[in-house]
């Protein structure tokens, strides 16, 4: 598993060795993971651009997970960043399925993340897997990062491409980010406020791309999304009651574009995405409301700072 050391990555690789799998830990720094996951089978060095002993964990796995990628959000994008965005996804992926091509056991599945960026800056009109690419940046990133991953089906490899929404858990991810105002008592939408959220619950992420490693019919892209995306108003209103904060002082778009430059233009857009396949699938949401999530992560039972144990 690559990326396996991010907040979604350390959450499956747990996940996973309690479902009895050997997990192994791809990561640039495999010291620092092996302090930093728990559960791994072993720790291996991984850079996507070089054929290092990595590749004989490939041979006769049952699946390469593959979640690497620089944080869209994190920093402030310039050239150079863009194209750290891009590579970490599109070499990383690259490398993955040519260490496929040469093993003589090939793994079953592909587990390759994708992002609901896929589907550009959009406006309220609901978006299934059949809808289209966007142009800007993220989505052209996530055409190419899908496109990579693709080419193992070829191979006789199944590819699960999970279009993976806003993911919301206790501690880190953008949930941290995005509740900072709110527990400052400036919390407020992002204007104009009508711009769709879609959002998926930690637990929810996790049990879909596990589900999706065991379940042959998970093949293709298939939106991880709750089936209830909120408008960033609606948003912004739940986690203000699941803080017991306000949410009152609305930000005006140009105003997150003069702090985070490019990367602004999805918040202020979105997207209104629909798990179509998930619910053809049967998936039942552990949580499909945006209240029972926040309710799950700030419920009582947690530090009220809403920093999680
Ligand atoms: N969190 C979300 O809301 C969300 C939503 C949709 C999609 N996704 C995607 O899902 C994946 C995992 O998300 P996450 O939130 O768990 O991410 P994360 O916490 O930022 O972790 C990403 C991992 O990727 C590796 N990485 C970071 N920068 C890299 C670079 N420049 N080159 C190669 N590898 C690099 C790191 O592993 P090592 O340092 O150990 O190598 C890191 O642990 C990402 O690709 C992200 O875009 C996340």
């Amino acid at each position: 598993m690559t990326g396996a050391t991010g907040f979604i990555g350390s959450r499956l690789v747990r996940e996973l060795a309690r479902r009895g799998y050997e997990v192994v830990v791809f990561s640039r720094n495999p010291t620092r993971a092996r302090g930093e996951v728990s559960g791994a089978a072993d720790y291996v060095a991984w850079e996507p651009t070089e054929r290092g002993a990595w590749v004989s964990a490939v041979e006769g796995a049952y699946a390469v997970v593959n979640l690497a990628g620089a944080s869209v959000g994190g920093k402030r994008w310039n050239d150079r960043y863009k194209r750290e965005i891009a590579n970490s996804r599109t070499v990383g992926t690259r490398g993955l399925v040519n260490a496929m091509t040469v093993a003589k056991a090939r793994p079953s599945v592909l587990l390759s993340m994708s992002v609901i960026g896929y589907y550009g800056h959009r406006d309220a009109t609901p978006l299934d897997e059949s809808a289209p690419p966007g142009d800007d940046f993220l989505a052209r990133v996530g055409v190419a990062w899908e496109q990579e991953a693709r080419k193992a089906e070829a191979l006789g490899v199944r590819v699960f491409l999970p279009r993976t929404g806003i993911v919301l858990g206790a501690a880190g991810g953008a949930l941290s980010l995005m509740a900072l105002p709110a527990r400052l008592f400036i919390g407020g939408p992002i204007l104009p406020g009508s711009q769709y959220v879609s959002w998926i619950h930690l637990a929810d992420e996790i049990a879909i791309l596990a589900q999706g490693l065991e379940d042959a019919r998970f093949a293709g892209p298939i939106n991880a999304t709750a089936p209830n995306p909120v408008t960033n108003r609606e948003f912004n209103a739940a986690l203000g009651r699941a803080l017991g904060r306000p949410s009152w002082a609305p930000v005006p778009g140009v105003a997150v574009k003069a702090v985070v430059g490019e990367f602004a233009e999805s918040v202020i857009t979105g997207q209104r995405v629909i798990p179509r396949r998930l619910l053809e699938l049967g998936y039942a949401f552990k949580f499909p409301t945006l209240d029972a999530a926040l309710g799950d992560i700030y419920g009582p039972w947690r530090d009220p700072s809403g920093v999680a144990p």
